[in-house]
Formats: C-alpha cells, structure tokens, sequence
C-alpha cells in the first residue's frame, strides 16, 4: 500500500500497567462514599458501539450540531493558525476528523495528522484510510491514554489540537483545568486549540438528551458494569442496577448513576473486594458538563488560554471554541512577570478518573 510510507505509529500502551490501572481506580471508587466509577472505562468495544447509537439518537443533538458546525466554519478554523498539524485527542468518528482534514487540504497548509487515540485497531485502520485519502499528507499515530500519554506525542509548530465531541465536560471543572493546562504542552511550540462543548440550555432537553426512550443512554450506563465484570472477575448483575441522569443546576451538568434496585453484595475477584451496596444508593458513573460563552471563556483563562474564535450554532446549543495559550503577563505597575506558559511536567496533575503513574 502506497500510503504505507507516510505512517508512524507510537505504541505507548502497556496493557498490563493499564490493567492495574483499572484495578486502582475501581477499588478507589467503590470505596469510597458516595461510590463512582471513572467514565473512562465506559468505551470497551460494545461501549464504543453503545456511544455509536447514541450519537445516532433524536434526542441527542450534541454530534449533529458539531458535525454541521464544522462543516461550516473548518476552514475558517483551519485558516486562523494557518494550521501545519492537526493533532486529535482521543481521535473520535472519522467524519469529524475528515471534515478538518478537507478543509486543511484546500487551504493547502496542513502536512500532517497526529491522533491520540486510546485503541490500537481503531489507530492504525483509520491512519491507513486516511493516509490512502490525502496523499500529501504524513499521520503520525500515537496510541496512548489522553490523559497519561500527552507529553509523548512529538513536538510540531502552527498546531491545531482538536479535543471535541463535548468529552471536555467530563472532566469536573478543576479537573478540566488541569487537564487544558497540561494540552499546553502541546502548543508549546504555537498553535490553538479547538474544544467542542455542549452547552447550557433547558433542563428538559438536557435530560433527554441522557434518558433517550429507546433506552440507549441506560444500556451504555450499565455497560461500565460489565466492562468491570470482564476485566476484574466481577460479578455485577446489570440488571439490578436503573439508569438515573438529572442536571445539576448549580454546577450545570448532567450526572448520572446507576440505582440499585435492592440490597446487594457485588465481588471482585482480581481485586478481592467485596462490596455492598444498598437499596437505592446511588454509584456514580458520569458528569457531562454543560458551559456558556462566559463559563468557558474563563476556564480557558484559568488554564492559560485566551478564547479567540466562538463558532456556535442557531439555537446556541452546542459551540466550537478556539483559543491559543497566553503566552506572558505582564503586570505594568511592578514590572513583574506572571510566566504562564510554561506546562508543569511535575508533578503530574492527578485528574479523578487517574492517570497513569
Ligand atoms: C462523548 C463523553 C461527551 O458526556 O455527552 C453520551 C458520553 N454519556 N450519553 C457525553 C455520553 C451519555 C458523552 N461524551
């Protein structure tokens, strides 16, 4: 295959270390009170497809209105870096990514395609595709976790870092401070960032967006319990546990959890826990943040970006934001300079769902 050539593919997963992982972060939270588990490990295989349906869902707007507003403005954000490098954290579905890529062709600046994507096979069938489509294009796959692999992705100017489909909200608000913080290593070198965020609306459409009635958004929910079954010997049954998503108001975002239905124990095997759970507790699966102009214009400025372009949509649903990180402030009454640019390596912020040691 011609395209071959134009492929770099870094391996940085260690399905061992990511097994432990796992491991620790289960036991963290079905200790703890309330209990929770890291939304992370929603995405196995049928996880993936569960999320597949969803984005296909009525109720679900949030792919729809990002896919139709970067069909109308990925030129205008490609132009506004004159972006060299698309780089895709946690590469999602390839229309998305292609979207970006044409527009980065016919402005005739982008040279290469840098995912960090977390699944091999997804990786490395979407590089070959995608170096087979744009046959001036070099892809440079890093399989990794966005959250522990970032300072492996290699060094590159006039970069757009892509973090889209909303998964910022699923960070709490200090947690996605950290997390956009250490993005800047990315840009250390120039470029922007493009964040896809759902935003505030009316609770109603909010929570149909996260209780679909075909009982899609339940299925993906309960998913995390047979992912934990698979991989730590565990012995959940789904079927005691209901979908719940509300949205929180105050923090304006969905939550969501499974409800047990009665007085339960639940053993993990690999990890040696025993857990029980009572009727009606609540374990917590998911927080999916919503924002405003306002809301996500100051988390970019508590990470060190500036919001530089705001490309929503007529309803205001759902919007595009492109920012660059502040490079220097500099306070004229001292003199003194606040240096904000610099992406602390050490120590390694620790988001809630883990990261990797
Ligand atoms: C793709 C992670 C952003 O939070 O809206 C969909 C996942 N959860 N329905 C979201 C999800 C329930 C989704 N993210």
């Amino acid at each position: 295959m011609h395209g071959e050539a134009r492929i770099e593919i870094d391996d940085h997963l260690d399905d061992g270390g990511a097994l432990a992982h796992m491991a620790d972060d289960v036991r963290r939270g079905l200790t703890a009170s309330p209990k929770r588990l890291p939304s992370k490990y929603f995405y196995d295989e049928r996880g993936s497809e569960l999320f597949e349906r969803i984005t296909e869902l009525p109720e679900y707007y949030l792919t729809r209105i990002e896919r139709g507003l970067l069909e109308r403005h990925a030129p205008a954000i490609l132009r506004h870096g004159g972006a060299r490098e698309l780089v895709e954290l946690g590469a999602g579905s390839a229309t998305k990514t292609r979207l970006l890529l044409d527009a980065g062709r016919d402005e005739g600046s982008l040279r290469r395609y840098v995912p960090l994507e977390v699944s091999r096979e997804i990786a490395e069938v979407s590089a070959r595709e995608i170096a087979g489509h744009y046959p001036d294009l070099s892809v440079h796959v890093v399989v990794g976790d966005f959250e522990g692999h970032m300072d492996e992705v290699p060094g590159g100017d006039r970069r757009l870092v892509a973090f889209l489909g909303s998964t910022i909200g699923n960070f709490p608000r200090e947690q996605a401070v950290e997390f956009l913080s250490e993005a800047k290593l990315l840009l250390r070198d120039g470029g922007h960032l493009l964040l896809g965020a759902d935003l505030v609306k009316d609770r109603s459409s909010l929570e149909a967006a996260y209780n679909d009635s075909r009982g899609i958004t339940a299925e993906f929910n309960r998913n995390i319990l047979q992912v934990v079954n698979h991989h730590l010997e565990a012995d959940f049954d789904p079927e005691k546990f209901e979908h719940i998503a509300r949205y929180n108001p105050e923090l304006q975002r969905i939550e969501s959890s499974l409800r047990s239905t009665e007085e339960q124990t639940v053993r993990l095997g690999d990890i040696d826990l025993e857990v029980r759970f009572e009727r009606d507790e609540l374990l917590h699966t998911e927080v999916s943040c919503k924002y405003t102009r306002d809301s996500l214009s100051r988390l970019l400025c508590d990470a060190g970006y500036e919001l530089e372009r705001w490309f929503a949509d007529d309803s205001n649903s759902f919007a595009l934001a492109l920012a660059a990180p502040v490079s220097e402030v500099t306070k004229p009454a001292t003199g003194r300079t606040l240096r904000r640019d610099v992406p602390q390596r050490d120590p390694r912020p620790r988001y809630g769902s883990g990261i990797r040691p």
